[in-house]
C-alpha cells in the first residue's frame, strides 16, 4: 500500500468525535496534563449534540422533592431492568455536580424566580421510587440545552491545551498484533492527506447512527462511525436491537419537537381530541417513559384513530399552554413547528410521529469508559488502549429504553469520568505501543477499495434500500415475521454494497468517497440491530416483540454481544446485566412489573 503516504503524530490520547462527549473527554484529558488530540468530521459545535432540546437531568430538587435515589430508580425502572446498576448509581450520583460543572463553565441556563437553575418534568422521572408525583429534575435552557451546553464545552476545550483536527475523517483503528488499540488512521478532508493519530489511548465519542432509519431526528452526520470502526476491527457490540422511537418527531420532516413541550404541559390527542394517553398511563399519562408513548400512539394509529388524510399520525397540543410560556420556554420548537409543519403553536397543534431518535446500544464499556468484551468465561475483559464514551457507547446506564434528558447527562459525566480513569492509568509522554510494518494496510486496502469502487450502484440508492428496510422491518412493534424478512433484505442490502460506485477518484473533498465509508458504517450497524433483535424472544423496553409480548428476566435478562463479519454474518454471545451497586447508598432494584 506504498502509493499512500501517511504522516505520523503522536499523543497520549486521540479522541474521535466533538459533540458533548468528546469535547468534556478532551479538555478532561488535557487538564490531567495527558497531550490530547481531537478529531472530527465536522467542526465541533456543529455536532449532533447541539440539536438536543429539553434538558439534562439531576436531581437538584431546585423546583420540588427530589433525590438522586429516586433518579437512579427511574433510570432502571425506565431500562427495563437492562441496565446496569453499578453505573447507573454512577451517573445519578453524579449528575448534580456535573450540573454545577456545568454552570460554572458558563451555560446559560434558564432560571427560577429566585435564580436557581430551571427543572421541568420529563417523561418517567418521578418522585418516591415511583410512587409520587412527577419530578421537575430536568435542567434546561429554554429548549435549546444542547446547543447551549456544545457551545460551552467548545470554549472550555479551547481554553485548555488539547488540539483540534477539524474535518478529518477517522477512517479505521489501528491495532498492535497484541490487539491493543494504538491509534486511528484519519483523512483530512480539505487537503485529502492521511494521518495516523497514534495514541496510548483511543476514544470513540462519534454519536449514534439514527441515519440508518429514513426517518430520524439525528443529523445526516450521525452514521455510527465508532460502531462501524468497532465492528470492523473484529470488536462485540452491545444490545444493539434497542432502538428509541421519540413520541414527537414533527410528522413528515422527522425534527424533532421536545419532551419539555409535555413537561411545560402539552398534550397528546388523537383524531377525536382525546387525551388518549390517559388510558395507557392511568398515572403519568403523556409523561410515561418513551418507549410507552410511542407504543401507545402506534396502537392509536393502528386503530385508526389517527388524524390527517391517511391518519398516520397524532397531534400535540400545547395552544393551551399561553405565549408567555411558548416564548420563553419553547421558543425553538415554535420556530420548528412553523418551519417545518406551517404551524402557529399558540393556535394549532402539532401534527407529530414516533420517530427514530437514539440508540441504546452501542459499544459496550464499564463506567470508565473502557471497552469491555466477553473473553471466555470473563464478560468484562477490558481491551487495551480503547475507551468509548456518549451514545457511540453502551455503558449501560440506558438499558433497553434510555430516558428523555439521561443522554447530555450521560455525555458529560462519562466525558469526565473516562479522564479521571485514563490520569490514572495513563502516564503523560510514555512510549507508544510498537507497531507492525504492515499496521495500516487493512484500513489502507479498504480506502483503496472504496475510492476506486466502480460497480452499479450509487452510494445513495444502497442507503435507501437500508433506510426503508429499517424503518419497516425494526420498527416500534416488530414481529418474527417482519424480523426474519428485515434480516433477510439487510444481508441483501449488505451484500449490495460489494457493487457500489465511487464517482470521484480523488481524495480532496470527495464527499462521495465520505459518504460511502459512513455506508459501510451505517451497514454493519444496521445488519447488528436488525439481527440483535430477531435473536431477542421477549419484549423489554424499546423492543415490542409481538410475538413475545411479555419481558422474559428468566431467559433473557442479559445483555446481546453481536459480532458482524466481512460478509454481514452476525454472531452473538452475551453479558450478564450488573445486578450490583458500587456502594451501600443504594440498593439493588429486583425486577417488577414497569408500569406508569
Ligand atoms: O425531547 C427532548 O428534548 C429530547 C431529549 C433527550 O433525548 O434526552
Amino acid at each position: 500500500m506504498s502509493a499512500y503516504k501517511i504522516q505520523t503524530h503522536e499523543f497520549d490520547m486521540v479522541v474521535v468525535g466533538a459533540g458533548g462527549a468528546g469535547l468534556r473527554a478532551t479538555f478532561g484529558l488535557a487538564a490531567k496534563g495527558l497531550k490530547t488530540v481531537c478529531i472530527t468530521k465536522v467542526f465541533p459545535t456543529r455536532s449532533h449534540t447541539v440539536a438536543a432540546q429539553g434538558g439534562i437531568s439531576a436531581a437538584l430538587g431546585n423546583m420540588g422533592e427530589d433525590d438522586w435515589r429516586y433518579h437512579y430508580f427511574d433510570t432502571i425502572k425506565g431500562s427495563d431492568w437492562l441496565g446496569d446498576q453499578d453505573a447507573i448509581e454512577y451517573m445519578c450520583k453524579e449528575a448534580p455536580a456535573a450540573i454545577i460543572e456545568l454552570e460554572h463553565y458558563g451555560v446559560p441556563f434558564s432560571r427560577t424566580d429566585e435564580g436557581k437553575i430551571y427543572q421541568r418534568p420529563f417523561g418517567g422521572m418521578t418522585t418516591r421510587y415511583g410512587e409520587g408525583p412527577p419530578a421537575e429534575r430536568t435542567c434546561a435552557a429554554a429548549d435549546r440545552t444542547g446547543h447551549a451546553m456544545l457551545h460551552t464545552l467548545y470554549q472550555q476545550a479551547l481554553a485548555h491545551d488539547a488540539q483540534f483536527m477539524i474535518e478529518y475523517f477517522a477512517l479505521d483503528l489501528i491495532w498492535d498484533s497484541s490487539g491493543a488499540c494504538c491509534g486511528v488512521l484519519a483523512l483530512d478532508m480539505a487537503e485529502g492527506t492521511l494521518h495516523l493519530f497514534r495514541g496510548q489511548g483511543t476514544v470513540l465519542a462519534t454519536g449514534g447512527y439514527g441515519r440508518a432509519y429514513f426517518s430520524a431526528t439525528s443529523a445526516h452526520t450521525c452514521t455510527g462511525d465508532g460502531g462501524g470502526l468497532a465492528l470492523r476491527s473484529g470488536l462485540a457490540m452491545q444490545d444493539m436491537e434497542f432502538v428509541q422511537f421519540h413520541p414527537t418527531g414533527i410528522y413528515g420532516a422527522g425534527c424533532l419537537i421536545t419532551e419539555g413541550v409535555r413537561g411545560e404541559g402539552g398534550i397528546l390527542r388523537n383524531s377525536s381530541g382525546e387525551r388518549f394517553m390517559e388510558r395507557y398511563a392511568p398515572h403519568y399519562k403523556d409523561l410515561a417513559s418513551r418507549d410507552v408513548v410511542s407504543r401507545s400512539m402506534t396502537i392509536e394509529i393502528r386503530e385508526g384513530r389517527g388524524v390527517g388524510e391517511h391518519k398516520d399520525h397524532l397531534l400535540l397540543d400545547l395552544t393551551h399552554l399561553g405565549p408567555e410560556v411558548i416564548h420563553e420556554k419553547l421558543p425553538g420548537i415554535a420556530e420548528s413547528a412553523r418551519i417545518f409543519a406551517n404551524v402557529d403553536v399558540s393556535r394549532q397543534p402539532i401534527p407529530v410521529l414516533p420517530t427514530v431518535h437514539y440508540n441504546m446500544g452501542g459499544i459496550p464499556t464499564n463506567y470508565h469508559g473502557e471497552v469491555v468484551q466477553r473473553v471466555g468465561d470473563n464478560p468484562d475483559h477490558v481491551v487495551p488502549g480503547l475507551y468509548a464514551i456518549g451514545e457511540a457507547a453502551c455503558v449501560s446506564v440506558h438499558g433497553a429504553n434510555r430516558l428523555g434528558s439521561n443522554s447530555l447527562l450521560d455525555l458529560v459525566v462519562f466525558g469526565r469520568s473516562v479522564a479521571n480513569r485514563c490520569a490514572q492509568t495513563i502516564k503523560p509522554g510514555a512510549a507508544q505501543r510498537k507497531l507492525a510494518d504492515d499496521a495500516c494496510d487493512k484500513a489502507l486496502a479498504n480506502l483503496d477499495r472504496l475510492r476506486n469502487a466502480n460497480g452499479n450502484t450509487p452510494t445513495a440508492a444502497i442507503r435507501l434500500n437500508m433506510q426503508r428496510t429499517m424503518q419497516s422491518d425494526a420498527a416500534v412493534f416488530r414481529t418474527s415475521k417482519t424480523l426474519l424478512e428485515g434480516c433477510r433484505k439487510m444481508a441483501d442490502v449488505f451484500a449490495s454494497f460489494e457493487d457500489v460506485k465511487v464517482s470521484d477518484r480523488s481524495l480532496v473533498w470527495n464527499s462521495d468517497l465520505i459518504e460511502t465509508y459512513e455506508l459501510q458504517n451505517l451497514l454493519y450497524n444496521a445488519v447488528a440491530t436488525i439481527t440483535s433483535a430477531e435473536q431477542r424472544k421477549e419484549s423489554r423496553g424499546a423492543h415490542a416483540h409481538e410475538d413475545f409480548p411479555e419481558r422474559d428476566d428468566a431467559n433473557w435478562q442479559k445483555h446481546t454481544l453481536v459480532k458482524v463479519d466481512e460478509k454481514g454474518k452476525a454472531s452473538f454471545e452475551f453479558r450478564p446485566v450488573h445486578m450490583f451497586t458500587l456502594t451501600d447508598d443504594v440498593s439493588v432494584v429486583p425486577p417488577k412489573k414497569r408500569v406508569y
